[in-house]
């Protein structure tokens, strides 16, 4: 038994190159086969390479399921997926299995937060169309028309999904103003609804009264297109959708009609469905719709922390103990 407390060195295969915190802890451990290119393994490759392996560190970028564990064999110990979301994972199929799942809540919060806060002012106050309007010549004078959009401060922000995210979103509302609404399965705690003045409704109420609206669910079979053409119509002409949770919560082909019909008036989109969007897309040509590339959780801190709860994950899994965050804790109930 060695001092990480590993009997081998394990063979694990890590999809993409990720910050050193965390790769380094891998490597001091593990014979890691690591794919260094920018574009995720394509499929025939990732099932070549993990055959044989002890433990898998996946991106969201690559799907885990039968096939893949069956390619991979009897062997595999832990799967630990570098993100918070992981509809990327049947996870069904791991806990048959027996196989742990790990993913990195907690740590992106903040800063995923923060870019839906992003993405909501940017869009308010058109600030990708008034860079535009910059860089190609058209300022010539201050106009008292020009690029006007709604107030964010004093407006009402309807959040979809109270977990922690969706909470962090909120608390960032009180410095501006703003009536909060929120949509859950479950109320928010009591706490968080008294210091944020946060208040329940049903998903209609919700979008019927939002200025803005941000999404903050997984991806479920339950979520899969909440946001569709009956949603979106709910939603004020005045009215602008952000989302920052996953793309196939939004029915696309709906929200392009929306935007092109007025029903409502902008949107901004971290993630897409599908993801990435054709440079040609009508959502990433069109005026009214913003779209940036997945990068809720990009700042270098939380990439380092996400890191290193991933390895966190691994290692503990391929020393068989309890991993730090696993989103199938059940799969410890048959062993006792
Ligand atoms: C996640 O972690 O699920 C994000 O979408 C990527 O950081």
């Amino acid at each position: 038994m060695s001092t990480n407390g590993l009997r081998d060195r394990p063979r694990v295969l890590v999809t993409r190159v990720i910050p050193e915190d965390g790769l380094d802890r891998v490597r001091a451990a593990c014979d890691v086969d690591l794919w260094q290119d920018e574009l995720p393994p394509p499929r025939d490759e990732l099932l070549r390479r993990v055959a044989g392996i002890d433990g898998l560190l996946a991106l969201l970028t690559d799907r885990v399921d039968d096939e893949l564990l069956d390619a991979a064999g009897p062997q595999l110990r832990v799967v630990s997926n570098f993100a918070v979301g992981f509809d990327n994972v049947d996870v069904a199929a791991c806990t048959r299995r027996g196989i742990p799942v790990g993913n990195t809540p907690g740590v992106l919060t903040e800063t995923t937060a923060d870019l839906a806060w992003t993405l909501l002012m940017a869009t308010a106050r058109r600030i990708p169309e008034a860079d535009r309007y910059v860089r190609d010549g058209r300022w010539r004078t201050w106009g008292p028309m020009t690029l006007l959009g709604p107030d964010v401060h004093g407006s009402t922000l309807g959040i979809v999904g109270f977990g922690r995210i969706g909470q962090a979103v909120a608390r960032r509302a009180r410095g501006f103003g703003m009536q909060v609404l929120y949509h859950g399965r479950k109320r928010g705690p009591t706490e968080v609804e008294a210091e944020t003045g946060a208040t329940r409704v049903p998903l209609d109420e919700l979008l019927q009264r939002s200025d803005f609206v941000t999404l903050h669910v997984s991806l479920t079979p339950a979520t899969r297109h909440l946001i569709d053409a009956r949603a979106l119509a709910r939603m004020k002409p005045t009215a602008a959708l952000v989302n920052t949770a996953r793309g196939g919560v939004v029915d696309t082909d709906a929200l392009v009609a929306a935007l092109d019909t007025g029903t409502i008036w902008a949107a901004a989109l971290d993630v897409t469905d599908p993801e990435p969007l054709p440079a040609d897309h009508p959502l990433v040509t069109g005026e009214r719709c913003l779209v940036v590339p997945h990068i809720a959780s990009a700042s270098h801190a939380t990439r380092a922390r996400m890191a290193e709860m991933a390895a966190a994950n691994l290692l503990a899994g391929l020393r068989g103990e309890h991993l730090p965050t696993p989103v199938n804790p059940e799969v410890y109930a048959s062993r006792g």
